[in-house]
């Protein structure tokens, strides 16, 4: 399969799966509390999900066992959610959501902090997030992919943190993970060029400390090599002639951030 142009008709779809994902965001992340285990977390977020109307992306998919991947402290992507693993003050909790809408996907993360968090935890969710929003000043069409992978990969690195390379973004549509793969990190060949009508999941996945992930026994999670803290940021996102439409964000960033 190569990079889809999505019709009218289907960009109105994915729009609606976006906005409903950013209230499934809002809603979870304002219930986040010390004590919930992870599986409590995963619960909620089906239960959420589905009073849309809408499916979980992630529930069976490759066989991942749960609606929403609740990755904690050194877990950086994909952690599943377990009735053992409670959420304390201070930790940093990372939420991946995918749903279906009309046969269509969106997929957005956020890392959140629980009660009193450090400020190099707090530094760390700030910087991942934002360089996000860098990658996005060059996400418009006629634009190589690679600019916006390389703008989100030096503004983290060039901070001193370590980019996850084994994990990647992609395109998204009719389903979960399309083509393109989508880096966050320069390459040396310039991939595609961007045209208006893609869709795209841009996700950076930044660590305190080394860039290298091993995976958890599990198979699924995946974890900083170095035990250090790991945040994730993930929108889903239409390419146009001007500056993208982002579909995932909350009501609150949507106040607070007037992208
Ligand atoms: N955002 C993640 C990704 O694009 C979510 C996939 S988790 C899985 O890879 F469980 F569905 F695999
Ligand atoms: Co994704």
């Amino acid at each position: 399969m190569s990079v889809t142009i999505k019709s009218a008709e289907e960009l109105e779809k994915m729009r609606e799966a976006g906005k409903i994902l950013a209230q499934v965001h809002q809603t979870l992340g304002d219930s986040l509390h010390e004590g919930m285990s992870t599986l409590d977390i995963d619960r909620l977020g089906e239960e959420i999900i589905r009073s849309y109307g809408c499916e979980p992306s992630f529930l069976n998919y490759m066989g991942y066992p749960a609606s929403v991947c609740v990755s904690v402290n050194d877990e950086v992507v994909h952690g599943i959610p377990n009735e053992k693993h409670i959420i304390k003050n201070g930790d940093i909790v990372s939420l991946d959501i995918g749903v279906i809408h009309k046969g269509y996907h969106s997929d957005a993360a956020r890392t959140h902090g629980i009660g009193e968090i450090s400020p190099e935890a707090k530094k760390l969710i700030e910087v991942t997030r934002e360089s996000f929003f860098q990658g996005m000043e060059y996400a418009t069409a006629g634009r190589h992919l690679n600019d916006v992978s390389k703008a989100i990969g030096n503004y983290a690195s060039s901070l001193g943190y370590g980019v996850v390379r084994d994990l990647v973004g992609h395109g998204i549509g009719s389903h979960l993970h399309e083509e393109p793969e989508v880096p966050n990190f320069g390459k040396l060949r310039r991939g595609i060029k961007l045209k208006a009508g893609m869709t795209l999941a841009v996700e950076p996945m930044i660590n305190i400390g080394t860039p290298n992930v091993v995976w958890m026994d599990d198979e699924w999670t995946v974890v900083t090599e170095d035990g250090s803290l790991s945040a994730h940021y993930e929108n889903t996102i239409i390419i146009t002639e001007g500056r993208p439409e982002i579909l995932t964000l909350t009501p609150d960033e949507k106040k607070n951030l007037l992208y």
